[in-house]
């Protein structure tokens, strides 16, 4: 299976990295092909609202964002991965779920793989922001998308770079969910 890990932190060597690199390694371990995208990184325009794709034509944009789209139209399973800023994803990985409409909005295009979710924070404790995370499990992913979700991992207690590698319970759950695919 080709799954796709978009991390949604600025931070290149921060938590959120070192978390999805352990689920990472937990999909390659059982067999899949995963391709890593650092979102700050790329040039990914936000939906304009145009609804072009309800014409069941592709996205107006023609950007880095389009890779990732295509991919998923084509099948492959995704991970987003995102650290908490004021309560919410960052607007990095915001951008590119945007874009998502592009498929759900197309009368010709679906999703069909598998998404795993990855939040952490600095405000301690694995469960501050649960009924955030479950409304986006419920919408986009349930709601707007075909994916069938394999679990989320909310991650408290980190703020600075390095936090994570003393997150020994949520690197193995990581990895657990990784396997899970
Ligand atoms: C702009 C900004 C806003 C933040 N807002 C929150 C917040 O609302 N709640 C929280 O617990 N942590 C918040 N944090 C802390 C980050 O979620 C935390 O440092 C996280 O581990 C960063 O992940 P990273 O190392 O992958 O970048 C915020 C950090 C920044 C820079």
């Amino acid at each position: 299976m080709k799954i796709l890990a978009l991390n949604g932190s600025p931070r290149k060597k921060g938590n959120t990295n070192r978390i999805l690199d352990e689920m990472i390694k937990g999909c390659e371990n059982n067999g899949h092909e995963v391709e890593k995208y650092f979102l700050d990184k790329l040039d990914i325009n936000p939906c304009s609202g145009c609804e072009i794709c309800s014409k069941g034509k592709d996205c107006r944009f023609n950007d880095d964002g389009t890779e990732i789209i295509n991919q998923l139209a084509e099948g492959a399973s995704l991970i987003v991965a995102s650290p908490i800023y004021f309560g919410q994803m960052t607007a990095q990985l915001k951008t590119i779920i945007d874009r998502f409409y592009s498929i759900f909005n197309n009368p010709d295009k679906k999703f069909s793989g598998k998404v795993a979710v990855i939040f952490t924070h600095a405000y301690p404790g694995d469960d501050f922001y649960k009924p955030y995370i479950d409304l986006v499990l419920k919408q986009p992913f349930e709601m707007n998308t075909e994916l069938e979700l394999v679990d989320c991992l909310e991650v408290g207690g980190v703020k600075f770079i390095g936090d994570a590698d003393k997150a020994e319970d949520a690197l193995r759950k990581a990895y657990e969910i990784g396997l899970k695919f």
